[in-house]
């Protein structure tokens, strides 16, 4: 895959350490790798993880003052070649598909929406939020719109729980992130 500007968006899972390993393996391959982090996704793996992996700065506030006076959101969104949501949870979803953009990452990825990149959604919850009819009709209306969607797996869950909610494997994540982009 020729080098790509990818922007990860992190969101609050306790699969959020994976998301890690994600950011290392596209940084290794060449990739551009802009990290953009909810505020509960940082009660989960500080920022200093992603920013010495992808050697980038890491992305976490709509207001922050920015050296540039780059109008943030935009600029990620207009430099992307693909929006990665990993892990995805069952809020961001629902914010998503509903519209709603009221951190940085949602905005981002509201923008990209409209400036016509790929998204790829990879979403990772408990099997009960999981199968949560809200949820599955979320996902159903994101990918009628294009969306694109990394399953999860099934496993036995942080919770304990044995079912589909466990965040698709790097390797299939990479491949779903080739496939958009090709
Ligand atoms: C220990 C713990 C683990 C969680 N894991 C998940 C998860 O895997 N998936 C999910 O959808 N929500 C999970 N949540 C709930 C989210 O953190 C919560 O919905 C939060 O509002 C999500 O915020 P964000 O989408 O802005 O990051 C978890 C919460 C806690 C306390």
């Amino acid at each position: 895959m020729k080098m790509k500007n990818i922007v990860l968006g992190v969101t609050g899972s306790i699969a959020a350490y994976k998301a890690a390993d994600l950011a290392n393996r596209l940084t290794k391959e060449g990739h551009t790798v802009n990290v953009v982090m909810t505020k509960n996704a940082r009660e989960f793996v500080a920022p200093l993880t992603f920013s010495t992996l992808t050697k980038r700065p890491v992305y976490t506030d709509s207001f922050a003052d920015t050296p540039d006076y780059d109008v943030e959101h935009i600029g990620l969104a207009k430099g992307a070649d693909i929006v990665v949501v990993a892990p995805a949870t069952a809020n961001v979803i629902g914010k998503i598909a509903g519209g709603i953009a009221d951190d940085l990452l949602t905005t981002v990825t509201m923008a990209a929406a409209g400036y016509g990149k790929p998204l790829l959604i990879c979403p990772a919850m408990n099997t009960a939020m999981y199968e949560n009819p809200i949820v599955k009709k979320n996902i159903e209306k994101l990918a009628a719109l294009g969306y694109g969607f990394a399953e999860p797996r099934e496993s036995v869950l942080a919770c304990g729980d044995l079912g589909k909610g466990a965040l698709a494997d790097t390797d299939d994540i990479i491949k779903a992130i080739e496939a958009k982009l090709t």
